[in-house]
């Protein structure tokens, strides 16, 4: 294992909170995102799920009679957990070969006069073929949103945000993304009948929460005091190596949602909070964008390792670097190396859906063996500014050891 760096590294790169940021002042948290992104205004909820979930249920009253939610079969589990929690049916669709996207082919074998929905993924900040979601979804009549919960600030080479060319798209706040108010998300429609059609929906189905809301309020203070290289170890770190010397890497990435999503209204306290830091955000994005840009280069010399990038010239964000090692033996190799150290280096997803036990009940048991294959062959590299160069370079020296 590489030395136990004394700071531990975050696993992606969040925007650390200052104590100023959580005076109280005006609660412009998505007018204040909206305007950053150039995009029509944005619905605050309290998780990127339970915007997920709102969408979900505004598109099925709208259409009542297609039941069926394309996702890619490499997700977060907690999309899984909305589409059930909806009362609608899951269809997982394979990837590319090597790639996060959804396989076109497979894509369009999916898809019917049943289909709902095609939830595209811009996974770790990569802009994904949303392009081709549309066109099939055209093709059979239903809709497109796409999980954009890894991708606040990324752009298509039109430079429009992300969540933009989908009928509806989202964004995640939650802990560790590059904004964070702790839990929350942001909901994105272009056309403002839907967007009437979302708040509708959260003003019948979202409950205000006193508990809820003191809850988020003090993991937010946690966050704000721990989210630094002298609290993450506590935070982040222990847990992850207790986690890991159980034998339970579910676990240790924070896989094991709960099944059920609470849905209550964001506070006016945190939404102040996370307009203060939105203030920040921009210069931010823009730093981790020129880090990467001097890092990718030197990931990119290391024989056999394929680096996730955008297409051309759309512009992600860079939380962390994705990669793919030419096989399980030697990824795992590499993690028994790097994983309990403190350098940031993790697993995106440990399963694809269909191989989380717990998920079951809301994942139907499809062969996916190209997302199998990205699960087994892929980790992720912090991007975070707190990675100083050496770390960086014992991280890649790792990495081509294993190709020896
Ligand atoms: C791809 C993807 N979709 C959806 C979500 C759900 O977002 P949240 O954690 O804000 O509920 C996540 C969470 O990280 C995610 O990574």
């Amino acid at each position: 294992m590489l030395p136990r760096r004394s700071h531990e590294l975050p696993p992606t790169a969040g925007l650390p909170l200052r104590l100023s940021d959580l005076r109280p002042g005006a609660p412009t948290l998505a007018a204040d995102i909206a305007a950053q992104l150039g995009t029509p205004p944005l619905q605050l909820e309290c998780s990127g799920t339970a915007c997920l979930l709102m969408a979900l249920v505004t598109l099925s009253e709208l259409q009542p009679a297609r039941r069926r939610v394309v996702v890619p079969a490499f997700t977060c589990p907690l999309v899984a957990i909305a589409v059930q929690q909806a009362g609608l049916e899951l269809q997982l669709c394979d990837l590319k070969p090597g790639h996060y996207d959804m396989d076109p082919a497979a894509l369009r074998a999916a898809c019917d006069e049943r289909t709902l929905a095609i939830i595209p993924t811009h996974l770790a900040g990569r802009v994904a073929d949303v392009d081709d979601a549309v066109a099939v979804a055209r093709s059979v009549g239903a809709y497109v949103i796409e999980d954009a919960a890894q991708a606040l600030g990324a752009r298509r080479s039109d430079g429009t945000s992300v969540g933009l060319l989908g009928d509806i798209g989202f964004f995640s706040l939650a802990a560790g993304k590059g904004l964070s108010i702790y839990e929350g998300g942001l909901l994105l429609a272009r056309d403002p009948l839907l967007r009437e059609r979302l708040a509708r929906t959260a003003a019948r189905r979202v409950p205000r929460s006193l508990g809820w809301e003191w809850k988020r309020s003090l993991q937010l203070l946690g966050y704000a005091t721990l989210y630094r290289p002298g609290g993450l170890g506590l935070a982040y770190g222990n847990p992850l190596r207790r986690a890991l010397r159980r034998g339970d890497p579910v676990a240790a990435v924070g896989d094991d949602f709960p099944l059920t999503i609470p849905l209550h209204r964001v506070g006016r306290w945190r939404r102040s909070v996370g307009a203060h830091a939105a203030a920040r955000l921009p210069a931010f994005l823009d730093q981790l964008t020129a880090q990467a840009a001097r890092r990718l280069p030197r990931l990119r010399r290391i024989e056999g390792i394929q680096v996730m990038d955008d297409p051309s010239s759309a512009r992600g964000t860079w939380p962390f670097f994705l990669l793919l090692l030419p096989d399980r033996v030697r990824r795992d190799a590499a993690m028994a190396q790097l994983w309990s150290s403190g350098h940031g280096v993790s697993r995106l997803f440990i399963h694809a859906l269909p191989d989380y036990a717990y998920l079951a009940g809301a994942v139907p048991p499809q062969s996916v063996p190209r997302a199998r294959d990205f699960a087994a062959r892929s980790l992720s590299i912090s991007n975070s500014p707190w990675m100083g160069d050496a770390d960086f370079e014992a991280i890649c020296a790792v990495l081509e050891n294993m190709q020896a």
